[in-house]
């Protein structure tokens, strides 16, 4: 089972190019993440989703706040909390597989777990692609390649910021099952930056709905559907309206229908 998250008055403030001063990227945050739970960060670009996940990880100090997984404070990057970045972070000169291979060395899990190598790659559909390097894949497969990575090595807590973001519709869905599956097989903590309403819906337990400008939670949302979940179903795209009111595009996609 997964580690808890506290966040706790979480303010970042980046300095400044000019006398203009800074920018408020997070103001007082404040969220507790259960242990297994499956958390979603819901917002518009620039609203500081990747920053608060970057302080989560501890590979950036907030201004003020203090970050707790586990009960202990967060200070450094942890291997027992992994991240997916936003864009791929697979190195150049290795194939996939060795891709994965890495990983798993580096976080001393080789012998444990390189019988799930294949698994893996075969996951991400990326079997015929085992040993092609990064620049000869196409971006959703790097960022598929990217996202099994990260898994491969997953423990307690796993930060997603956007895996699927750069991935076709299909693909995504696929994917999403497969996240659903992954989680509740293992209850790691799982904590994702996403821009997608359905996909917030569709995976998470409860969605934190921040606002831009500076970055503040607007609203902490219960989503107690069971899993798996039906994109199809009435309580499904009640949720739907409810977040894109709260996010204040409900009103704007109503005009648009009535031109
Ligand atoms: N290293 C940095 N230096 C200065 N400003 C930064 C830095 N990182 C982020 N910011 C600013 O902080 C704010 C929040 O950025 P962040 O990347 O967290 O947004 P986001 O919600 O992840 O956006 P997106 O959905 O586009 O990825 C933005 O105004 C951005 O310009
Ligand atoms: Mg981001």
């Amino acid at each position: 089972m997964g580690a808890s998250i506290g966040i706790k008055g979480v303010s970042k403030v980046f300095a400044g190019h000019d006398e203009k001063g800074g920018v408020v990227a997070l103001d007082n945050i404040n969220a507790d993440i259960r242990s297994g739970e499956f958390v979603s960060i819901l917002g518009t670009s620039g609203c500081g989703k990747s920053t608060l996940l970057r302080i989560i990880a501890g590979l950036d100090k907030a201004t003020s706040g203090t970050i707790f997984c586990g009960g202990e404070t967060v200070i450094n990057p942890d291997p027992s909390r992994s991240l997916v970045f936003q864009e791929h972070t697979l190195f150049p000169w290795m194939t996939v597989r060795d891709n994965i291979k890495f990983a798993l060395k580096s976080t001393r899990q080789y012998k444990e777990k390189r019988h799930e190598i294949a698994e893996w790659l075969s996951l991400a559909d990326l079997e015929s692609f085992a040993d092609s390097y990064p620049h000869q894949l196409s971006g959703g497969m790097r960022q598929r390649a990217s996202l099994v990575r990260t898994l491969a090595v997953a423990s307690d807590v796993v930060l997603l910021d956007e895996p699927l973001g750069a991935l076709d519709n299909f693909t995504r869905m696929t994917l999403q099952d497969e996240l659903v599956r992954l989680w509740r097989e293992r209850r790691s903590t799982m904590v994702m930056v996403t821009h997608d309403v359905d996909e917030a819906i569709y995976l998470s337990q409860r969605v934190i709905l921040m606002s831009p400008r500076p970055g503040r939670v607007k609203n902490i949302l219960d989503i107690p559907m069971s899993y798996p979940r039906d994109r199809a179903s009435g309580d499904f795209m009640g949720f739907r309206v409810n977040i894109l009111k709260q996010l204040e595009f409900a009103k704007t996609m109503q005009e648009d229908y009535t031109i």
